[in-house]
């Protein structure tokens, strides 16, 4: 019987989903991400040794690990390209082991120009997207002028059309552009060269893999707050990186998700516009920031931090159907004076206990907050809960009763090492259901 488990951001994103991944993916055959691009960055630490990963799946540090790209995913060749080679410059060597689904569709040199030029047109209500072209990629895919992967590899003269129909397009949208296609076209076709080994049928290959008892992990990027008709819309990336994804951008069945793992840290985190309800300013956010070095790992700008934010994890789980949640960085508020949990946002029409789909009232919300002990002790490294300080596991087991998930895994530091995984939790049968 395969094994088939989603994880997934349950905040704003980076919550420490390729740390996880990454720990996680000894019990799997292959790891798959399912949507967003090279606007993601997952960090993963192995003995040291800092690798950031974009596009390819977090699994890929592990030898004989296959890590898929599915069609949900919007790829750059070029910053695919520039991943794979520093990864084989650090001794990762992704051949026979990268798929990537042929349904997959391409990032264009002109969709990052429409990506910075949409943003300036936006001015004060802009996104704070990570200007990698993402939105006008999908942008083109759902307009139905796309071009995917198998058409860089297919009929030349049907590239060229497509290419030629969607520079033409582009150069009315773009009055003073008189971009020249064939340039384009050329670049494309040699892009597809070097693709030709790595594409193939993902969802074919998913199927295969579950038919010999594999088993698999689905990995998102972004999170479900970023989520395109989850999250807090406008400012919002431009898939679907909620639970939904996984089948709509891999071709897998819903029966092919057994678990669902959100990952949410101990505190909140957001880069880019948009609402942060229990964002901190002061020394306080200075902490947090420092303390859990809270920049961006594909754009290096500082994230906004706030208070762990019971509202919206309850939210995510509602959304995902989490069975359990992946806790990040909880070392992160060692030696704090106290900690405070959000359960709701107080307006002028009373509290709010369920995240708005209508972003204004959330402008001028008072966050609701428990506020709890901190602890002087350090939960960095642990690795058995037990271990951890009274005051740190208090925390934990009301954070899970207020936002109604366990804590199956804790995490207390960016190595792989530096991980609790908790007995009788959803964590340990759904591995030993495979052994069994
Ligand atoms: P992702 O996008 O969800 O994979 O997360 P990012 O990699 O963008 O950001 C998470 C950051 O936190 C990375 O720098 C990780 O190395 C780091 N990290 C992950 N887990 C922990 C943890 O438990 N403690 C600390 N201190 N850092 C962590
Ligand atoms: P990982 O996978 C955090 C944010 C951007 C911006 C919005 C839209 O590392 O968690 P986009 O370029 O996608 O059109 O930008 O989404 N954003 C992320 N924030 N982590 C990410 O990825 C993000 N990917 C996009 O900052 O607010
Ligand atoms: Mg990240």
């Amino acid at each position: 019987m395969s094994v088939n488990i989603a994880v997934l951001g349950a905040q704003w994103g980076d919550e420490g989903k390729g740390k996880i991944v990454d720990m996680l993916t000894p019990h799997f055959s292959a790891v798959a991400r399912y949507q967003g691009g090279h606007n993601a960055g997952h960090t993963v630490y192995v003995k040291g040794t800092k690798f950031v990963l974009h596009l390819i799946p977090s699994g890929i540090l592990h030898p004989g690990v296959t890590c898929i790209i599915g069609n949900g995913v919007v790829v750059d060749p070029q910053a695919l390209f520039k991943e794979v080679d520093e990864l084989a410059r650090m001794g990762v060597n992704v051949d026979g082991r990268l798929l990537i689904s042929e349904k997959a569709h391409v990032i264009l040199p002109y969709h990052r120009e429409l990506d910075v030029l949409s943003e300036a047109r936006r001015g004060e209500r802009k996104i704070g997207t990570t200007s990698r072209g993402i939105g006008p990629a999908y942008e083109d895919k759902i307009g139905r002028r796309g071009i995917r992967m198998c058409d860089l590899l297919g009929d030349r003269d049907a590239l060229a059309q497509a290419v030629r129909e969607n520079v033409h397009a582009r150069n009315q949208i773009i009055k003073e552009s008189t971009l020249d296609w064939k340039p384009l076209f050329d670049q494309l076709v040699t892009y597809g060269e070097r693709l030709r080994p790595w594409v193939g049928d993902a969802s074919l290959f998913l199927a295969r893999l579950r038919d010999d008892d594999r088993n698999v992990m689905y990995e998102g990027a972004q999170a479900t707050l970023l989520d395109i008709d989850h999250g807090t819309y406008p400012f919002v990336t431009s898939s679907n990186a909620s639970i939904g994804g996984v089948c709509t951008g891999l071709g897998v069945p819903p029966s092919a998700i057994d678990g669902v793992l959100g990952v949410a840290k101990a505190y909140t985190t957001r880069v880019g516009e948009g609402p942060l309800p229990t964002e901190l300013s002061g020394d306080l956010a200075e902490r947090l920031r420092e303390g859990g070095q809270e920049y961006g790992a594909s754009t290096g700008r500082p994230r906004r931090c706030g208070w762990y934010d019971a509202v919206v994890v309850r939210y995510s789980a509602r959304i995902n159907g989490l069975d359990a949640i992946a806790l990040t960085k909880l070392d992160v508020l060692d030696g704090l004076p106290e900690v405070r949990i959000c359960t709701g946002y107080r307006t002028s029409k009373g509290v709010l206990t369920e995240f708005p789909a209508d972003l204004r009232p959330l402008g001028t919300a008072e966050p609701v907050y428990e506020t709890l002990p901190g602890w002087t002790g350090a939960t960095r490294g642990a690795t058995r809960f037990a271990a951890l300080p009274s005051e740190a596991q208090r925390y934990i087991k009301r954070l899970e009763e207020v936002s109604g998930v366990p804590c199956a895994i804790i995490s207390t530091g960016s190595d792989r090492g530096e991980t609790i995984v908790r007995d009788d939790t959803i964590i340990q049968s759904w591995f030993s259901k495979q052994l069994a």
